[in-house]
């Protein structure tokens, strides 16, 4: 099959590109820039074409697309800075790349009539109650500028294309790019204490497992709405800690404290991302390993 991908050089796209590759598909990478950025250690880890694109350009991508005539396209790219978005001077970019730039890629596989792959979100949600949002739940209500953009992009996709999936993912880590488990190696590294929020509830999701999942999906003409992310108990990002932490063999207390203790971030949160996976066995797909074993092969992976 012939794959191009979107946010090549983002966490999940640089290894939706490599799994894509190493099962011998025809992957090509895109970007925002002139550049491939999906190197390790100064070495290219994968030899895929490049294709420079800004998504907000509905040109330059009808132009691209057309051109090279994928069988598939797998939407990684878009504006992630959750916090970002909230400023004013932000806020109609991200919507644009979020919103009107998945619209120009659903425009163009329209045409070619090739199937579609959109990564989404629980952020179309309202992050309220206790209970794991269902796959085919669309009970939409975004509660920050991020959440609506990405909104913008399931609502076109469902209501343009039908050879679609819409994979909602959360609580990211790849090796392509910082993460919260990153952000903890750092800072736990020069602190012996911090404070980890305790009341926002979900599950990780590693993008090593989540490309080989997104790959068997593409390959299926199992069309619709699904959610993955890895295995496991739900937690807190203070459970996470706790894990990376213990994981890593690093003396720091985390302490829990409630999203108000912790004070005010720019964008509301979701105090309820839980994601019911359910589906995915459901339709013969292989689910994610759990969590923990997840955190444990990244954390591998970066000391070797
Ligand atoms: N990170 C999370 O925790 C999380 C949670 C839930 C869902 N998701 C979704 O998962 C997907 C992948 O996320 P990620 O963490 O891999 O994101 P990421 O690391 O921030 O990568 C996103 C990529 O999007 C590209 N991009 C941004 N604006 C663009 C434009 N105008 N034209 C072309 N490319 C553009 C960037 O490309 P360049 O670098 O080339 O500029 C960037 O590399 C996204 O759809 C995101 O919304 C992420």
């Amino acid at each position: 099959m012939k794959v191009f991908v979107t946010g090549a050089n983002g966490q999940l796209g640089h290894d939706v590109v490599n799994e894509l590759v190493a099962r011998g598909h025809e992957a090509i990478a895109s970007g925002s820039g002139e550049k491939y950025t999906g190197v390790q250690d100064g070495t290219a880890v994968c030899s895929a074409p490049y294709c420079s694109m800004d998504i907000c350009q509905r040109e330059n991508v009808r132009q691209v697309l057309l051109a090279v005539k994928p069988d598939a396209v797998i939407h990684c790219a878009a504006w992630t800075n959750v916090d970002g978005a909230e400023e004013p001077e932000n806020k109609p970019k991200a919507l644009a790349v979020n919103g009107e730039g998945t619209s120009n890629i659903v425009d163009a596989c329209n045409y070619l009539d090739c199937k579609m792959m959109y990564i989404s979100t629980d952020y179309v949600f309202n992050g309220q109650g206790t209970e794991p949002w269902q796959a085919d739940c669309q009970d939409y209500d975004p509660m920050n500028v991020y959440g609506f953009g990405k909104l913008m992009g399931e609502l076109v996709v469902k209501e343009c294309l039908k050879k679609f999936f819409v994979v909602r993912i959360s609580w990211v880590f790849g090796r392509n790019g910082g993460n919260f488990v990153d952000t903890m190696l750092r800072v736990g590294s020069n602190h012996s204490q911090l404070k980890v929020v305790n009341d926002q509830i979900g599950r990780p999701t590693y993008t090593l497992d989540l490309s080989r999942l997104l790959v068997d999906m593409i390959e299926s003409e199992k069309y619709g709405f699904y959610n993955a992310t890895n295995e496991g108990n739900n937690i807190s990002w203070y459970d996470f800690a706790k894990e990376i932490f213990r994981q890593g063999d690093m003396p720091v207390e985390v302490l829990p404290v409630t999203t108000e203790e912790y004070g005010i971030s720019k964008a509301q949160r979701p105090f309820n991302s839980r994601l019911d996976t359910s589906k995915l066995a459901e339709q013969g797909f292989r689910p994610l390993p759990d969590w923990q074993d997840a955190l444990k092969r990244y954390l591998l992976d970066k000391n070797r």
